[in-house]
């Protein structure tokens, strides 16, 4: 039997839960990890490792928040992002300003009152609180675009002002009005009935009649679109897929589209038919071409292959949502577009080790990809912090190395994994959206997980815990223990089948850079250097002993599994395998290995740092505020990356293999925020990756972004909006 808690104990117990302060920094870091019920009644800060940072980083389980009688008038964008177990706010009663996204999917909150001082309700402020039952807005503040949409549960909302608060169309999206009572004062109902946002309460909102305008719409820019003779397509229309039997699956997927926007438009039996037509094409010259026409009486789809079929589908879920304010327009202009990718391999980077990211929200991830024809998701599976993926040789890896406490200030505890049931899963599931899934094994470096659970796999056998900050470690597979090519070779002997992916990325990033003492006094590798000749001692020794693992592996996967290695470009990693893809990384070192890559002739992949770092900061303050002292990454830098790097056509056609975003998770602690980071970023580089140079232009895009985020936003999916 348990003793009981003495009082003491108890009292401590539950003041670590309950806490009143006037700060964040008055509370210990176990008080702010262990906070259930806070309430600060300070002068709150707003910038850096603010009041508001901490509460949303640090005090993962909150519960309940008062900050009532706090000074605070304004709280920031983002401010309590995603805590999806906040159940109870009370916001400042001087708060002026929120700021966007501040409760973006605070999905567990079921009753608000926005106070009488508050003057502005930012952009999203509390959309996708889908909890949120009951919601009083004691005065009249200005409520900006889809600030309070998507809450599902929402049944009373009651406003004090008798003058309606200015609201967007779209600052209620989502709500369905015959479940939610709206009280407002005696009289003033004809004024609410009239004003924009809330007419939606008395009536469903008017269909905007929208007509599509082509070239102000799609991301990324197509080859070719010509608007054609003709009256414009009117859509309301008794909708029918016609395929080829080869497009079974872009049938599903053009009968989603008719079923999510077309529907919409509800046609009645008196609307005359219309037909999608998809059909293969052997004439257009690329495997992911397509064409598509609109005509008098349907839209017809062409491709190559069912990519090329599927990418001209994306192209018309965007022609329907035309400038994003509802759904579907209603009219479509005859058109014709020929289009065709400038790269074959548009990738992003998920990290579930630092942060992992459950198997559903991983999977969701993929179709928001496809819709602007991004085609890989790289899954990086292992490192320090964790092992992610199910090895039935080594269970133990799962068991011992998927779970910790923490992650630098963050003393939240993150553990789970991969199944090679789900990854198959997710592999089937991203085919369908023309998205391949790349797995990544790391070595020697960024392998402190499978060390601590096999010690034997580095050099002296040492044992280490799993690695709770970021940075790197100086643990590195021994490259002359046999048990490493023993280990690797059974890890790559399941994982080839599950990730049928051509590809499979080693990581090689790191392991000596900076430089590392790992395998200097190692006498095992001491040994193999004597036997493999090298005599050097200025640490190209460590990069010749990091040649000589990769070698073997490469060899492995090669002659065993017929894969093609990928790895991080490293400048002292002198020589780059033929056929090999390198990735170009780091910060100002793109043309260094794009020298490399040509004189290896090897393959090479653009993400560097200073475009393709989409974990970094989208601006000065923009998530994540607090971070290891990572760059700004900005949306014009990210869209302004030359994908060519101003090479000849013969390096883009012989070398280039395509363009990736990474997203590290150390900062990102809830699956929608990689979403958050990803994107709008994610939409430059689908350009970047997909348009030809002369459709390009930063003026015109950021036009074109303003109904992409819009339908994001309108699907309630969160994006950086510092830009
Ligand atoms: C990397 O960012 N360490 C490849
Ligand atoms: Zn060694």
């Amino acid at each position: 039997m348990k003793p009981l808690l003495t009082l003491a104990a108890l009292t401590l117990a539950v003041s670590m839960q309950a806490q009143k302060v006037g700060r964040m920094d008055e509370l210990q870091p176990q008080q702010k990890a262990d906070a259930l019920h806070l309430t600060l009644c300070g002068k709150l800060t707003i910038q850096g490792n603010s009041d508001f940072r901490q509460l949303r980083d640090l005090c993962w389980q909150l519960q309940t928040l008062d900050l009532s009688e706090a000074d605070c008038q304004r709280v920031p964008d983002n401010a309590l992002h995603s805590r999806a177990r906040l159940q109870e706010v009370v916001l400042p009663r001087g708060v002026r300003s929120i700021g966007s996204q501040a409760f973006f999917a605070c999905r567990s909150l079921r009753s608000l009152v926005l106070p009488r001082a508050l003057e502005e309700v930012g952009t999203m402020a509390f959309a996708q609180c889908e909890g949120l039952e009951e919601l009083t807005i004691e005065g009249a503040p200005r409520l900006g675009e889809f600030a309070l949409s998507g809450l599902g549960s929402l049944r009373r909302l009651r406003v004090l002002s008798a003058v309606p608060p200015q609201a967007c169309a779209s600052t209620f999206e989502g709500v369905d009005r015959r479940c939610v009572k709206l009280e407002v004062p005696e009289g003033s109902e004809e004024l609410y009935r009239r004003a924009e946002g809330w007419s939606r309460f008395y009536a469903e909102p008017a269909n905007p009649n929208l007509v599509c305008r082509p070239a102000e719409v799609l991301v990324p820019a197509p080859a070719s679109l010509q608007l054609t003779e003709g009256a414009p397509l009117s859509l309301r229309r008794r909708w029918t897929v016609e395929a080829d039997p080869a497009l079974d699956n872009e049938r599903e997927q053009a009968q989603l589209l008719v079923n999510t926007r077309l529907a919409l438009l509800q046609p009645t039996s008196r609307s005359p038919k219309g037909i999608i037509r998809l059909a293969l094409n052997p004439a257009l010259d690329d495997d992911e071409a397509y064409r598509l026409e609109v005509g008098a009486d349907g839209i017809r789809l062409e491709g190559r292959t069912p990519a090329g079929v599927f990418y001209a589908l994306m192209t018309l879920d965007q022609l329907l949502r035309a400038d994003g304010s509802s759904a579907c327009c209603e009219f479509m202009p005859r058109l014709m577009i020929d289009d065709a990718p400038r790269t074959h391999i548009r990738e992003l980077m998920v990290d579930p080790c630092r942060t992992f990211i459950p198997f559903e929200q991983l999977k969701a991830f993929v179709p928001e990809m496809a819709r602007y024809k991004l085609n890989a998701l790289h899954l990086h599976l292992v490192d320090d912090q964790a092992w992610r993926i199910e090895v039935k040789a080594y269970p133990q890896l799962t068991a011992q190395a998927s779970s910790r406490v923490g992650m630098d200030d963050m003393l939240r505890p993150d553990s789970g994994f991969y199944t090679q049931e789900q990854m198959r899963e997710l592999v089937a599931y991203a085919a369908r959206y023309h998205v391949q899934v790349v797995p990544e094994i790391e070595m020697p470096g960024h392998e402190v997980a499978a060390i601590h659970v096999f010690p034997q796999l580095t050099c002296h056998a040492k044992r280490v815990p799993l690695r709770t900050t970021c940075g790197v470690s100086d643990e590195l597979l021994c490259p002359a223990s046999e048990f490493t090519y023993e280990f690797l070779g059974n890890v790559f002997r399941e994982l080839a089948d599950v990730f049928p992916s051509p590809y499979v990325h080693l990581g090689g990033d790191e392991a000596g850079n900076p430089a590392l003492d790992c395998w200097t006094s190692c006498p095992a590798c001491q040994g193999l250097k004597q036997r493999l000749g090298i005599t050097t001692t200025d640490r190209s020794e460590n990069w010749k002993l990091q040649e000589y693992l990769f070698n073997r592996v490469i060899d492995t996967l090669r002659t065993k599994h017929g894969k093609t290695p990928m790895f991080w470009y490293e400048t002292d990693f002198k020589r780059i395998p033929k056929g090999c893809v390198t990735f170009a990384w780091r910060h100002g070192l793109t043309r260094a290995a794009i020298d490399a890559a040509v004189a290896n002739e090897a393959r090479i992949m653009l993400c560097p740092g200073e475009h393709c770092y989409l974990d970094y900061p989208m601006a000065p303050g923009d998530m994540p505020e607090v971070n290891w002292g990572m760059p700004v990454t900005s949306l014009k830098q990210t869209y302004e990356l030359d994908p060519a790097w101003g090479m000849d056509e013969t390096f883009e056609r012989q070398n280039l293999f395509g363009v990736a975003g990474t997203l590290w998770s150390e900062c990102i602690n809830s699956p929608e925020r990689i979403y958050y980071q990803a994107y709008p970023r994610a939409l430059a580089l689908s350009e970047v990756g997909w348009s030809p140079a002369r459709v390009r232009s930063w003026t015109d895009f950021c036009r074109r972004l303003k109904p992409t985020v819009r339908d994001m936003q309108r699907r309630g999916i969160s994006c950086s909006l510092a830009w």
